[in-house]
């Protein structure tokens, strides 16, 4: 197989005050590889398919995609479960096609960004089959928490940790000894004091560096170094407690010391390869922690994504993430949707203060106009933005999947009460009136989710030419951001008088140029002196000689 180290063709160049690098204001589209395309009608998929959708993405006007596991898994969570690092699951094709997929987006100019799950493997990985087969208090268990329970008989868990998808985190196995997993009983955390966990993690990545992969969203990248001695944390229902504190399996100082070691190795390859943490901290200035200048490139902005409507609210969040990213010099990340997460279209068509799991559809059109003057403002900020397949088309979360068809484990685990990622997984329409849309190639075939009748009206072919339409708002929206310079690059706003429940900000590019964003998050128009000249709205202001009217639920940038 042929290695390229190579940049894209046409690389984008980002900047950010006095720093450079295409990754300071580079929109990144996450791809999920079994809902986005699937080549071979399996009803899954795969790398083929993502690769015979590049063209859409380049159009789109994106920088660069990141893609969810890929990699051999028995699938217990979706892919967050590596049986083989190394190695492409069956279902999504094989490692010519991943090598193939790389080369053909550097053709276009975009990057490729993969996801490296550290903290955990599946409990089908050899080291982990290895370990069980060794027995207790074997040297290969060192290689993961293995320990003896409490309790007279050791039949209670050695510490008091819940797993994130419910249930304890620890599980027991037949010799006795239990091993720690801080989600599915299925994905064993790895035990990162290890030599040989260091030593491998650091082959992996110049496995994908080496392919050519522009860079790594680091999945869970706050949960690798667990407290000494793995101490009870003396609380129940820990899951409300995350993010309020440091916990001792997130979040421990000594995990920088492994993304210190990583970007020494990323720093030797050409072409400006990136590290991207999904690091939930409790607050904004420990996420920066990950971003110093010998870490990592960027970390999702979580506390923006669980933001409400709400202006006093997106201000704070704003100004608090550019406050906190400045003195590490690292882009602030602005982010609406992901895998985990209930689609923002669907949040925000909810009342606010639900959070991110959400089992009603709420109010359709509203939640559409809101997320289309999310978008406008996301856009607008200084720094990197990333896209969730989909919301490109204003899909809703798919509230009322029955039982029977989910696959989050969560939604096992916890007995019904929580776990509802599924509904933000049902597969991408592309086209045509019958499912899959698209989404297979042929009509009527079958998809690993049922995607709801009312999505042949939003597919990418219903909407494309159709100016009204979220795809063609995405599309303008990106091409202005692209030629215009005060849009995405530096590292500030500077805020501009605005009634309540409106924000108003100006941006000014190195070269003088400048606009102005304003958003009006009331449920009523609203009334300004006419900003500037209209670049591009979210819903049409009406001027009226010096004045314009923000409709409600609306943003628009203005050329000043
Ligand atoms: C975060 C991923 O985004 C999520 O989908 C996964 O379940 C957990 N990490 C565990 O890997």
């Amino acid at each position: 197989m042929t290695q390229h180290l190579a940049a894209p063709a046409a690389p984008t160049t980002g900047t950010t005050g006095t720093h450079t690098g295409w990754w300071r204001d580079a929109v990144i589209y996450q791809v999920y590889p079994r809902s986005f395309a699937d080549s071979n009608g399996d009803g899954m998929g795969d790398l083929e398919g993502i690769r015979s959708r590049l063209p859409y993405l380049k159009e789109l006007g994106v920088d660069a995609v990141w893609l969810s596991p890929f990699y051999a898994s028995p699938q217990a969570d979706a892919g967050y479960d590596v049986a083989d690092y190394r190695a492409i699951d069956p279902m999504f094709g094989t490692l010519h096609d991943a090598d193939a997929l790389i080369r053909e987006a550097h053709g276009l100019g975009l990057r490729i960004i993969v996801d490296l799950v550290p903290n955990h493997c599946s409990d089908q990985h050899d080291w982990f089959k290895q370990a069980l087969r060794e027995g207790a208090g074997s040297r290969l268990r060192e290689r993961f928490h293995f320990r003896p329970g409490k309790g007279e008989n050791g039949e209670l868990p050695p510490n008091d940790w819940e797993s994130i998808f419910g249930g304890p985190a620890w599980t027991r196995v037949e010799d006795g000894e239990w091993y720690l997993h801080l989600f599915a009983p299925e994905q064993p955390d790895f035990n990162w004091e290890h030599p040989a966990v260091q030593d491998e993690f650091r082959s992996i990545l110049r496995f994908w560096l080496d392919l050519g992969a522009d860079g790594f969203r680091v999945d869970v990248a706050h949960g690798l170094v667990k407290a000494p001695g793995l101490p009870d944390l003396g609380a129940k229902d820990q899951l409300k407690l995350l993010g309020n504190d440091v916990m001792p399996f997130f979040d421990q100082d000594a995990v920088h010391e492994v993304y210190r070691a990583w970007r020494r190795i990323l720093d030797e390859y050409e072409g400006d390869r990136i590290l991207v943490a999904e690091a939930w901290t409790p607050t904004v200035e420990r996420t920066a922690l990950y971003v110093r200048p010998d870490e990592m490139h960027q970390a999702f902005n979580f506390q923006y994504l669980t933001t409400d409507w709400d202006a006093a609210a997106l201000r704070e969040v704003i100004d608090g993430s550019l406050a906190a990213m400045r003195p590490v010099g690292a882009p602030t990340t602005w982010v609406l949707s992901n895998h985990d997460v209930t689609r923002h279209a669907t949040r925000f068509a909810n009342p606010p203060g639900l959070g991110t799991q959400l089992r009603e559809p709420g109010d359709r059109e509203l939640g559409l106009r809101r997320a289309r003057a999310a978008t406008v403002l996301m856009l607008a900020l200084p720094g990197s933005a990333y896209v969730y397949q989909g919301e490109e088309l204003g899909l809703p979360d798919v509230t009322d999947l029955p039982d029977e068809v989910r696959q989050d484990p969560s939604f096992f685990r916890a007995a019904g009460q929580d776990g509802f990622r599924d509904g933000c997984r049902v597969p991408i329409p592309w086209s045509g009136t019958e499912a899959p849309y698209g989404f297979g190639p042929v009509a009527g075939g079958p998809s690993w989710l049922p995607q709801p009748d009312a999505w042949a009206g939003l597919s990418v072919e219903a909407q494309t030419g159709d100016p009204a339409s979220m795809l063609e708002l995405y599309r303008s929206a990106l091409a202005v951001r692209r030629s215009h310079p005060a849009l995405g690059a530096g590292e500030s706003v500077d805020w501009l008088p605005s009634p309540a429940g409106v924000l108003a900000f100006r941006r000014t590019a190195a070269d003088g140029s400048a606009f102005v964003c304003t958003v009006n998050t009331t449920g009523a128009p609203v009334r300004l002196p006419l900003p500037g000249r209209l670049l591009l709205a979210s819903a049409e202001p009406a001027t009226d000689g010096p004045d314009a009217e923000l409709p409600a639920d609306s943003a628009a940038w203005w050329a000043v």
